[in-house]
């Protein structure tokens, strides 16, 4: 991977593929930027669009609309491309609609000599992400799902809240597949060094159980709330889409519950799935098993054998 040049193209220039673009430029995070959509006229649009706005920048990037030969010398290819969540509609249900999409994209992408990481966002992501592996036959460490980043940003910010602390200093997780059966392993979560729990059982009144339960629901529920209100969701993922690129681009091995594919952790393998993972400039460095209560992995596991029935589901 070539770190004096940073490139990256996006796949699919819809609002996730373009709220990614727009952090990526302001955060100055890349050199090139390639942008890439069955809508060719769209992603030229978009390339204009941006482009104008680099002037008033600190990036000297350079964009353009592209196709899939410009991914052969890219560090990241993104795959943002699919259908949207529509109300009230799961995520498992956008997969057979997905699959085929994704089928036009991962061969071209890997003909043209890629050899970088993929990040994927479309969803349901932890199935996308192991399709993208099967397609693909990339080593799974060089094929990473957004999975539960944003799922944990939103737990540490409310935890952050409910404490009355930096969600800097909170260092908690969403694990399992970035869906409905995704939870909170309470017995790994800290303020600083002191355990979440811990702190709930010494505060008296002022803290509960209960009250992290709720935050938990919240977590779960905000992409459905955020849809119900404003029909998508993307700033947060085009942001953590940043956060998981910077980790690839800067080489920082930094810790992000990325979809990864388990090798035995928690008695798993194959399956794609919301855990932190350790990320550097070769996409999963390794993935950290956390130490989970029997209460946990039963959670894990569920979330594990869903994913697994919805992959072998579907005809590749
Ligand atoms: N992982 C997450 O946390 C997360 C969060 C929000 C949205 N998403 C997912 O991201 C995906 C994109 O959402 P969006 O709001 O940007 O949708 P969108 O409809 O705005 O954009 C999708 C884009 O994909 C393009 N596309 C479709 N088929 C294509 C193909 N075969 N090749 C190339 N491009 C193709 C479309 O032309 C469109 O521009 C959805 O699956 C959505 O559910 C994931």
């Amino acid at each position: 991977m070539m770190l004096n040049k940073r490139k990256v193209v996006i796949v699919g220039t819809g609002m996730v593929g373009m709220s990614f673009a727009y952090a990526l430029l302001n955060q100055n995070v890349c050199d090139e930027l390639v942008l890439i959509d069955i809508n060719k006229k769209r992603a030229e649009g978009e390339a204009a669009d941006l482009n104008h706005g680099v002037a008033f920048s600190s990036s000297s990037m350079r964009i353009y609309a592209g196709n899939y030969s410009d991914c052969s010398d890219a560090d990241i290819v993104a795959i943002c491309a699919g259908a949207n969540q529509k109300p009230g509609e799961s995520r498992l249900e956008l997969l057979q609609r997905n699959t085929a999409v994704f089928k036009s994209i991962v061969g071209p992408v890997v003909r043209s000599g890629f050899g970088g990481v993929f990040l994927v966002a479309t969803n349901p992501v932890d199935i996308m992400t192991r399709i993208t592996c099967e397609l693909s036959n990339f080593n799974p460490s060089r094929v990473v799902g957004t999975g539960t980043t944003l799922d944990s940003a939103r737990l540490r910010y409310l935890v952050g809240d409910y404490f009355s602390v930096d969600p800097r200093n909170v260092h908690a997780y969403v694990i399992g597949e970035h869906g409905d059966s995704e939870f909170v392993p309470w017995s790994q979560a800290l303020i600083s060094t002191k355990r979440i729990t811990d702190i709930v059982e010494k505060s008296g009144d002022q803290y509960s159980l209960e009250d992290l339960d709720k935050i938990s629901g919240l977590v779960r529920g905000a992409a459905q709330h955020i849809i119900e209100a404003k029909g998508a969701t993307y700033y947060g993922i085009g942001m953590a889409m940043v956060r998981i690129a910077k980790a690839i681009l800067q080489n920082q091995n930094s810790v992000l519950t990325v979809s990864v594919r388990l090798r035995g952790e928690y008695g798993k393998k194959g399956v794609f799935i919301g855990n932190p993972a350790i990320i550097n400039k070769n996409g999963v460095d390794r993935t950290i098993e956390l130490e989970l209560t029997p209460d946990e992995l039963e959670r894990m596991e569920n979330s594990c054998t869903l994913l697994d029935e919805c992959f072998n589901s579907i005809e590749l």
